[in-house]
């Protein structure tokens, strides 16, 4: 089980740290800013196989094609795959289908439209322009693979246990917290700008400009009030850990993927935000596995 879509800002590289802070039994794990899913793929691997435990998932975007998709891949994953097969990698079909209102189509075409154009756009990415019309070029591969249908089978099986809806992110997390129960949140939006050409923002009509990421660190507040676990990911930018200075910190490397300039495809630093550890104290990345380095203050 592992995300059947390429997504800027997607978590694989940084699994295992995110993953070795999951608890073991969940009433609910939701994740707000989905996009490819990384975290919840590999929490449902984990579930199948006994070792961690949820009662229900709850997954939301605001990209609603992404979300159209996902539920196409849950409820009829069969159907995805018969209308994926005659698609090839084929540069007048890329901009015909790219031309496509997807509002026109059924929602197993829409679905079969993102995950062709998402395998061979530019990088994988998904950028809108202000219609809301998606416009990433097409991408030079040698033979990208269109239709994996293991992986979207096991998608599909994965999502069973999951509701997947269209909001933001507010709107999936304002109900849990309460009662002896865990209720997990993992929050992965859109990140703050590293320098000044570097835009994290455009995945969706709208974008994330810094008055949504402080609208995000009061709700990862109000949840910890609440009772609920947060964890939240951004990068590790001087604004950040001034926004989240009221919580535990720690700085972990992640190799990033996506970034239109290849010589800034390097290691970045990353911030993980919890709700749990002792506010104001940030985690420095181990340098040696007997030593790490803490200190107090942003
Ligand atoms: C960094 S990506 C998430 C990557 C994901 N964790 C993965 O592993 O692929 C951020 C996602 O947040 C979505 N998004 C942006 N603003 C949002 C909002 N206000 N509420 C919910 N989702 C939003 C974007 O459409 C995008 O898919």
């Amino acid at each position: 089980m592992r995300p059947f879509l390429k997504w800027a800002g997607g978590k694989t590289k940084l699994l295992p740290e995110l993953a070795l802070r999951l608890p073991r039994e969940m009433r609910t794990y939701a994740e707000p800013f989905c996009g490819g899913g990384a975290l919840f793929f590999a929490l449902a691997e984990d579930r199948k196989h006994h070792r961690r435990t949820f009662e229900r998932a709850i997954l939301a975007d605001r990209n609603e094609e992404l979300v159209v998709t996902y539920n196409a891949i849950k409820t009829s994953v069969g159907d995805v795959v018969d209308a994926l097969r005659p698609y090839v990698y084929d540069r007048d079909l890329f901009y015909e289908t790219r031309k496509r209102d997807p509002k026109t189509l059924s929602a197993v075409e829409r679905a079969a439209r993102l995950i062709f154009l998402n395998r061979t756009c530019f990088n994988g990415l998904w950028r809108v322009n202000s219609k809301g019309e998606f416009n990433v070029p097409f991408g030079r591969y040698k033979n990208p693979t269109i239709c994996d249908e293991e992986t979207l089978r096991a998608a599909s099986e994965a999502l069973q246990h999951a509701t997947i809806v269209h909001a933001d992110f507010s709107e999936v997390t304002r109900d849990l917290g309460g009662g002896s129960a865990v209720d997990f949140v993992y929050f992965d939006p859109p990140y703050a700008p590293v320098s000044d050409t570097a835009d994290f923002t455009a995945y969706a009509a709208g974008g994330f400009g810094f008055e949504e990421q402080e609208r995000l660190a009061g709700e990862l507040a109000s949840l910890r009030d609440r009772g609920a676990m947060g964890m939240l990911s951004n990068a590790d930018t001087p604004e950040m850990r001034v926004l989240y200075k009221d919580f535990g910190m720690h700085v972990v490397n992640a190799p990033r993927a996506i970034n239109s300039d290849p010589t800034k495809r390097g290691a970045a630093a990353e911030l993980l935000v919890t709700t749990w550890d002792e506010p104001g104290r940030i985690v420095e990345p181990q340098r040696s596995p007997a030593s790490s380095a803490v200190h107090d203050g942003a």
